[in-house]
């Protein structure tokens, strides 16, 4: 079968998309699902290309027992689009970069991560980068209601 390709996309990819990556991955492992999923992320900025994700992000994550300290910054591509079949974002703001920056006719859904979340009503994740502690907890409640509903969704539409 082939794999369901999924890239997750914020503005520096080091603290929110990480997280999203580390904890699809998590979930999708879990129920020994990984061989059906190919899980990436990407910011819309150059910034922290080929840099570890944020301490306080790697930090949150671990307390809740999932490994982001392998993974290292990558700028999101025009070839994204031909690539992937989920191109997810964090906020309004990373998926109108992301539409600017998609080819003509392209056929990834793109869209953002929140739409899969049901115990939350909000759309967006927010940016943790300028805040306190509180932020990156709020960033991994939100992401693993979300990965949970978009899991559930893949596996509906694959069976
Ligand atoms: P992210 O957070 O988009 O969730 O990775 C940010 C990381 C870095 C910056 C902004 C947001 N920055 O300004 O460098």
């Amino acid at each position: 079968m082939n794999k369901t390709k999924v890239l997750f996309v914020c503005l520096g990819n080091i603290c929110r998309s990480p997280t999203a990556e580390g904890v699809f991955r998590h979930v999708v492992a879990e129920r020994n699902l990984a061989k059906l999923f190919e899980i990436d992320s990407a910011g819309t900025s150059d910034w922290h290309v080929n840099k570890s994700p944020d301490g306080r992000t790697v930090k949150a994550a671990a307390k809740r027992g999932y490994d982001l300290s392998s993974f290292r910054g990558r700028q999101a591509v025009a070839k994204d689009f031909e690539h992937f079949d989920y191109i997810l974002a964090m906020d309004e703001s990373n998926l109108s970069n992301l539409r600017a920056l998609a080819p003509a006719n392209h056929s990834a859904n793109l869209g953002l991560f929140l739409d899969f979340a049901h115990n939350f009503d909000q759309q967006e994740v927010p940016d943790p980068y300028y805040g306190g502690a509180d932020g990156f907890e709020l960033v991994l409640d939100l992401i693993e209601d979300a990965s949970n509903g978009f899991l559930e969704q893949v596996l509906d539409k694959l069976s």
